[in-house]
């Protein structure tokens, strides 16, 4: 099985590698990424691209379809990755993250490709604070992030019935080490405040719910959407991915990650404006239809890993290498330098 992984050289796609190395011996995985974040390693392990036959660098507005050749399976998970970087850079976000998704998953089916996987978002509910939300429920997208993978879903939608499996995994918010880790997601961001600054500030009133999943049962529930049946004849499938007890407030991670690394304060901001970014998700469906690939690792395994992790690397040593960890910065940083142009194209 010959399988193309976009975006590769992220947070995600550095864990996804070793997995499927390990679970899909057979497979033969080629890349394909700009490299915005090639040089933020958080590991002393092989450069995790040596598992690839092949590396591609390039941006996905420009994908070069010959590349589909032979492939049997995409995996997408190239995109601006976050509200911070959306909020600056809308209209790139777009292009990026939809026009190049549809013109890719397009490309993909005229080549042939039997399965694409698109990484999708559970933030794209919004404001759900009202009970725990399920596919069928109306979608709230409150930011161009969030926008983007709804409107990525919407058209990915309408390539039902031209042969091509295609499933939008709509992640929880990722945490948990990876060899190229994100400090700008809160979990993760609590360890690393925890450990460097021995506080976790807690921006928001500490209430809102979300819903967690770390980086290893990610690439878990790649693996499924990969591999899985057709279901009911249909092609395309949206599926929340996270487990039922994963739904948790905000206040509550921090209050475990305290427990985690003890002489921790908690600091809450008590006047922040209500945070509308708050939902509970059902992963019901998930569950049925995965049963064998459930996710695994709870919140203290996932907070220890951070907090070992971290400290091998040494970055809580360092602010440098810590603000090299928030995504927003590295671009912009990028560009301050001269080495990418306003819309994050390399110069
Ligand atoms: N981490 C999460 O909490 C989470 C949750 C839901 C969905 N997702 C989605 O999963 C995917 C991977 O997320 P991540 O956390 O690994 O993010 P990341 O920012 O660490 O990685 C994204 C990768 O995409 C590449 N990329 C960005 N723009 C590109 C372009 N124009 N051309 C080619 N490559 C480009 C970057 O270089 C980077 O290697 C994204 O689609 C993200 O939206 C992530």
């Amino acid at each position: 099985m010959k399988i193309l992984i976009t975006g590769n050289m992220g947070y995600l796609g550095t864990v996804l590698a070793k997995h499927l190395r390990a679970t899909m011996r057979g497979a033969r995985l080629y890349g394909y990424d700009s490299g915005f974040f090639a040089h933020c390693l958080t590991t002393k392990d092989r450069l995790p691209e040596s598992v690839y036959a092949a590396q591609y660098f390039g941006d996905v507005r420009d994908f070069p379809a010959p590349l589909l050749d032979g492939v049997d399976a995409v995996v997408h998970l190239a995109a601006i990755s976050n509200d911070p970087i959306g909020n600056k850079f809308e209209k790139v976000t777009a292009d990026i993250n939809h026009d190049a998704t549809i013109a890719l998953a397009r490309a993909a089916i005229d080549h042939g490709v039997k399965s694409f996987v698109f990484t999708s978002s559970c933030s794209l509910y919004g404001a759900a604070a009202d009970g725990a939300r399920k596919e069928s429920d109306a979608l709230n997208p409150l930011t161009a992030y969030a926008r983007s993978k709804a409107a990525c879903e919407r058209d990915l939608r309408a390539l039902n019935g031209k042969g091509m499996r295609i499933t939008a995994l709509r992640l929880a918010t990722a945490c948990g080490m990876s060899g190229r880790l994100r400090l700008d997601l809160v979990l993760n961001d609590f360890v690393a405040s925890a450990m460097t600054e021995g506080t976790i500030k807690i921006l928001s009133d500490g209430t809102p719910w979300r819903p967690l999943i770390d980086t290893q049962d990610i690439a878990r529930a790649i693996e499924w959407g990969l591999t899985r049946d057709r279901v009911a004849g249909d092609d395309f499938m949206a599926v929340n991915i996270g487990a039922q007890a994963c739904n948790y407030q905000v206040h509550a991670l921090a209050e475990s990650v305290a427990r985690a690394i003890p002489g921790v304060k908690i600091d809450i901001n008590t006047k922040a404006a209500p945070d509308k970014r708050s939902y509970q998700v059902d992963f019901g469906l998930f569950r049925n239809l995965a049963p064998r690939h459930q996710p695994q690792i709870d919140l203290d395994r996932s907070i220890a890993a951070l907090r070992d992790g971290i400290a091998s690397s040494g970055i809580h040593q360092n602010r440098m290498d810590g603000a090299m960890l928030i995504r927003l910065k590295t671009l912009e940083s990028h560009i301050d330098a001269g080495r990418l142009s306003a819309d994050l194209r390399w110069t």
